[in-house]
């Protein structure tokens, strides 16, 4: 039985996002990394894949939008965490929700008010996301952080995979923590690797988008084990 529910806040989960995967045979590839067994029980197992939709106009790329979402969802049971990079994620949040994401993160550069939005997708049923890029102060997240499910910190400048971890954009994570406290997720997205992984985690980050780092390995379930490892080493003692 699905769960679809975003994971209640106090594990640590790894969400590999389809950006680095083979968008031939996408399915399959979502099947490979929902295949992969959890290997303890302080180790999460992949529950969540990362959707990254974007529209050439917020970031300079071009991915998928509700029609193959909805192709993929009759394949996979994970939770679908949709990263919406597009200019009018309000105008088209209805379409994504009815394809069947399961939680809808959108930036706050272009929902500069985002009370009303965040109201509208817990009523349709999904989770929300609130996400601010590299650049972005953690002041313009402050006064909504509370109302979101998660909060998503860009340590990459968002619209390709693969490139590498902004160490200044990662340290807006602790005082993000500090402002929603323990139970509000801190997804991090770009650069995520088992490098990173502990200093993300250090500073607070309990989920952990990781897109060349998985899907542009070879072996997945290596590429995912290895970022579960780098967690436990980076668990404070
Ligand atoms: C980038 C996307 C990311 C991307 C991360 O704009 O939002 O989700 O897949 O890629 P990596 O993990 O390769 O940096
Ligand atoms: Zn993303």
């Amino acid at each position: 039985m699905a769960n679809r529910q975003l994971p209640k806040a106090g594990t640590i989960e790894i969400v590999p996002s389809i950006l680095s995967a083979d968008f031939a045979c996408l399915a399959d590839e979502i099947a490979q990394v929902e295949k992969t067994p959890s290997t303890s029980s302080r180790q999460a197992g992949v529950k969540m894949v990362h959707l990254d939709v974007m529209d050439g106009h917020f970031v300079p790329n071009i991915t998928i939008g509700p029609p193959v979402i909805a192709k993929i969802r009759k394949c996979s049971n994970l939770f679908f965490d949709s990263h919406l990079m597009i200019s009018e994620p309000e105008r088209y949040a209805d379409d994504f929700i009815k394809a069947g994401v399961n939680n809808i993160t959108f930036h706050i550069e272009v929902v500069p008010n985002p009370t009303d939005f965040i109201k509208k997708l817990h009523d349709a049923g999904v989770s929300a996301g609130l996400c601010l890029n590299p650049e972005t102060p953690v002041s313009k997240i402050e006064k909504y952080a509370h109302l979101a499910d998660m909060i998503l910190v860009m340590t990459v400048h968002p619209g390709f995979g693969g490139q590498s971890f902004i160490q200044k954009a990662a340290d807006k994570i602790k005082p993000i923590r500090q402002i929603v406290g323990p139970n509000i997720r801190i997804e991090v997205d770009g650069g995520i690797d088992a490098k990173t992984t502990p200093i993300v985690t250090g500073l607070g980050a309990d989920t952990l988008v990781a897109g060349f780092a998985i899907f542009g390995q070879s072996d997945r379930a290596k590429a995912i084990n290895d970022i579960r490892s780098a967690i436990v080493a980076g668990l404070p003692r």
